[in-house]
């Protein structure tokens, strides 16, 4: 059976996980949000004590993270690593930074690509991630490239962190926005890169339901 893809790639703050999450309920389709896999491999090897640049200690544990991705009856999805559930663990700007520095690392990617394609072959999705429409999903049904300003990704990002109750310097948030920026799009393997065939959707000035008002007007044209 065919099961349609949809790819959003973008920036970090961009407004992708909101996003593909409102579409994916709107259309009735998982959503996968790729970044938790990276930041949950992040988390493991933290918690082992290896860095983030260290790839003689990556390679050596990568083989003992164990991954389940599991979604819940409202659709949100847990990331389960070695039986246990730690989606909250790995949404701090700690372990944003660890993600984006460890998902440079080759043996990462490669260990990551099947999970994330077994996923697309298996449910209509809307995944979002950095390499979605170039490398993960090349044969996507529709791409999106979604982005804002650096500032405004920074506010928004800001935003969530005091909505869960975290403390935040709002200065290093856009620092730490504008360095992973930097990482993700010039790393040698699966950069961030909008897809040729992607659209650009630029939310600066579009609140979340402009914006979902466009992309399903997208989604409508597109997958009929
Ligand atoms: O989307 P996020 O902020 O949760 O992602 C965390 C990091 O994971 C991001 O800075 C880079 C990496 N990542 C990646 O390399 N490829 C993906 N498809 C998704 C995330």
């Amino acid at each position: 059976m065919k099961h349609y893809s949809i790819a959003i790639d973008g920036p970090a703050g961009a407004g992708k996980s909101t996003m593909a999450k409102r579409l994916a309920q709107a259309l009735g389709y998982v959503y996968v949000d790729t970044g938790a896999i990276y930041r949950t491999v992040g988390y493991h090897m933290n918690l082992m004590g290896i860095g983030p640049k260290d790839a003689d200690g990556i390679n050596r544990l990568i083989g003992d993270v164990n991954l389940d991705i599991t979604y819940d009856a409202q659709g949100t999805q847990h990331m389960i690593l070695n039986g246990a559930d730690v989606s909250d663990e790995i949404r701090t700007p700690e372990m944003s930074m660890i993600a984006s520095t460890i998902s440079a690392h080759k043996v990462v990617r490669d260990f990551l690509l099947d999970t994330q394609r077994d996923l697309a072959k298996a449910y209509n999705v809307v995944m979002d991630g950095r390499d979605i429409g170039t490398v993960v999903l090349p044969d996507a049904d529709l791409k999106i490239y979604l982005t804002a300003a650096p500032e405004v990704r920074a506010q928004r990002r800001i935003a969530q962190y005091r909505e869960q109750g975290q403390k935040v310097d709002e200065r290093k948030i856009l620092a730490e926005i504008i360095q992973r920026d930097e990482q993700d799009m010039n790393r040698p393997i699966a950069p961030l890169r909008r897809a040729k065939d992607a659209v650009l959707l630029d939310t600066s000035y579009l609140n979340v339901e402009e914006t979902i008002a466009r992309l399903l007007e997208i989604a409508a044209q597109r997958l009929g």
